[in-house]
């Protein structure tokens, strides 16, 4: 089959008008790609139209060649004019969305805050970590001797009966005080030891405006040679003015507890009575010797605060129960 001049021409005109047509219509830079293929590609149409020129005569051929190429730079030329404009428009429709508008209202997510409970802990441990104690901690559930009987206060002790506790079916029991890590710690360590102890504590107490059946205790415990009654009254004293200010009025009285001898408690002014905030005294020769320290040469002195009641002197709160039940109109005030 042998192609003419004048069929080759139509065809190269076809292609123009169809070509940019069909450019004109296109929205993507895909599309337009397939295009360009389609039509200017190695195998596109304009080389299956040149493809004809062999069959026509010699002098005919420059005709064609020129004529296609001028269809081959419009079309280029259509590609490119809608190339730019369609990256363009991409652009632009990016911009607009991500556009952000600073005026906008944000999205409203709650901060949350620390609990008092945890704050005056937080605070009780930064006071003595500056002193130079150590945090240390201990198991919640303890052993009958971990919580009395290491402390000096064997099984028939009257001074049981205040601590009384939840008891478990193995004979275990949560305890009733952190005192029970003074005897962890020195059994896992030799003098000089200062350490400072958080935890939650539980008693069989009857809940009051100042009483709850689970609550937060903080032991410390210094022990060294030749520490006396002195170092512990100038430590509570440093330590309370810290807590407190100078102004709050503090007051010692004697007092008794197993572990300790002599032993004092601590009161502070809080609604405009006493209230008392911890217990203290020099540490019991008995409780050395049960960990195997000679209390001919070290000595110590201990103390166990309420975290609860600190917080509520700190505060003003009036009652205990206020920091357990999670009122957010309460919480939201610290
Ligand atoms: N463990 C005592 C209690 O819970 C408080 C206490 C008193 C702790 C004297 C001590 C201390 O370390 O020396 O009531």
């Amino acid at each position: 089959m042998t192609t003419s001049l004048n069929e080759l021409e139509a065809q190269l005109a076809t292609l123009k008008q169809v070509a940019t047509k069909a450019i004109a219509a296109t929205d993507t830079l895909e599309q337009l790609e397939q295009l360009r293929v389609g039509y200017l590609g190695k195998k596109g149409q304009l080389s299956q139209i040149l493809r004809g020129m062999g069959q026509l005569a010699a002098e005919d051929r420059p005709r064609i060649g020129s004529l296609a190429n001028v269809v081959k730079e419009s079309l280029q030329a259509s590609l490119d004019g809608k190339r730019s404009y369609l990256q363009e428009a991409q652009i632009q429709a990016q911009l607009e969305s991500e556009t952000l508008d600073v005026t906008m209202p944000g999205v409203y997510s709650p901060i949350g805050r620390v609990h008092p409970i945890n704050s005056t802990i937080d605070r009780v441990l930064d006071i003595f970590v500056g002193l130079g104690y150590t945090v240390a901690t201990g198991p919640e559930m303890e052993t009958d001797y971990y919580n009395f009987e290491a402390l000096n206060t064997p099984a028939d002790h009257p001074a049981r009966d205040m601590q009384d506790t939840f008891y478990l079916p193995d004979g275990n029991l949560l305890r009733t005080h952190t005192s029970s890590v003074q005897i962890h710690y020195m059994e896992d360590s030799e003098p000089p030891i200062r350490i400072v102890a958080p935890g939650r504590c539980y008693r069989r107490d009857t809940v009051d405006a100042t009483h709850a059946a689970v609550f937060y205790q903080i032991e410390i415990l210094a022990v060294d040679e030749g520490l006396t009654f002195t170092d512990l009254k100038g430590t509570i004293k440093v330590f309370l003015e810290e807590m407190f200010g100078e102004d709050l009025p503090i007051r010692f009285r004697a007092s008794y507890f197993p572990f300790t001898e002599p032993s004092a408690e601590v009161d502070v002014q809080w609604q405009g009575r006493w209230l008392e905030v911890m217990g203290c005294g020099m540490v019991d020769p008995n409780v050395l010797k049960s960990v195997g320290y000679d209390p001919e040469v070290y000595t110590g002195f201990a103390a166990g605060f309420g975290v609860e009641r600190f917080a509520m002197v700190l505060h003003q709160i009036d009652d205990i129960r206020r920091l357990y039940n999670s009122d957010l109109r309460f919480l939201q005030q610290f």
